[in-house]
């Protein structure tokens, strides 16, 4: 398919399935060549057949970003299958407690599988493909963070907000090799996960604090991403976008 990033590869991690899948099915359509990394196999390989399907270039990778080795890997073989890494979006991402009081009640596992997945997981796959890129001399890193990260919202917020501080500090070790280091940050997307996560009433309760009065989906989040991994981008980094409907409220 050719598009704004035809000749380019894109390494989108958590890809298997929701918005990480989704933006794998909008990349190939612009033209990348995209990588699905996820723990879940199974899920990336179907995604990958399915853009493959549609006249997309797809490959699916095996990877679970918390180890420090498969990240490492997860690079190298896209550089040598590939040849390059233009972007990468970590978006890989654990669903935690939404609400504040439950920062007190969650086990000491359960804080270092929310932090390990959502913090240590985007530096890992950062500082994996960070080498590439700087030898390229341009590179885009997308960090998919959360309105939880500007509201009290159990351990799921103190990640997103460390992973904001990831994307400021990351930025500032490569900016200058040409490679921009962002975050969006959305807003509540009526997705399977929000569906799991979420009760109904409570997502009704979100939408009713935006502005537009509606859930975001991929495509809203997609425009900011796009316009991020895009040329047109070439001096912002180290920003967190908050793409959200005007949401005003609170957990
Ligand atoms: N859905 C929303 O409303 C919303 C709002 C704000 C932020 N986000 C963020 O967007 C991202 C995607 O959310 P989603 O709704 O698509 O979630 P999701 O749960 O549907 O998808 C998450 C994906 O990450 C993969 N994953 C989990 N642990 C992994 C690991 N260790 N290594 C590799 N892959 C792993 C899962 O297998 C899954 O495919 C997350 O970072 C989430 O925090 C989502």
């Amino acid at each position: 398919m050719s598009g704004p990033f035809e000749g380019q590869v894109a390494v989108i991690t958590g890809a298997a399935r929701g918005l990480g899948l989704d933006y794998a099915r909008r990349l190939a359509a612009d033209g990348a060549t995209v990588v699905l990394a996820d723990v879940d196999e199974a899920g990336a390989s179907k995604g990958a057949g399915e853009i493959s399907s549609a006249g997309g270039r797809a490959i699916a990778l095996a990877c679970d970003v918390t180890d420090p080795d498969a990240s490492s890997a997860l690079a190298a073989r896209v550089v040598s299958e590939l040849g390059r890494i233009d972007v990468l979006v970590n978006n890989a991402g654990i669903w935690g407690d939404l609400e504040a009081a439950e920062i007190l009640d969650i086990q000491p596992d359960y804080w270092d599988f929310v932090m390990g997945v959502n913090v240590k997981g985007c530096w890992l796959c950062t500082r994996a493909v960070a080498p590439q890129m700087r030898e390229q001399g341009r590179g885009r890193i997308i960090n998919m963070s959360s309105i939880g990260s500007r509201m009290a919202s159990g351990v799921y917020g103190v990640s997103k907000l460390a992973l904001n501080q990831l994307t400021w500090t990351t930025a500032a070790a490569l900016g200058d090799h040409g490679v921009t280091v962002n975050a969006v940050a959305p807003g509540p997307i009526y997705n399977e996960a929000t569906q799991r996560q979420v009760a109904r009433e409570h997502f009704d309760r979100l939408i009713e604090q935006t502005m537009i009065k509606r859930a975001g989906t991929g495509k809203d989040m997609y425009g900011a991403i796009r316009w991020l991994a895009s040329d047109d981008a070439e001096w912002v980094t180290g920003q967190t976008i908050y793409v959200n409907g005007g949401f005003m409220g609170v957990f």
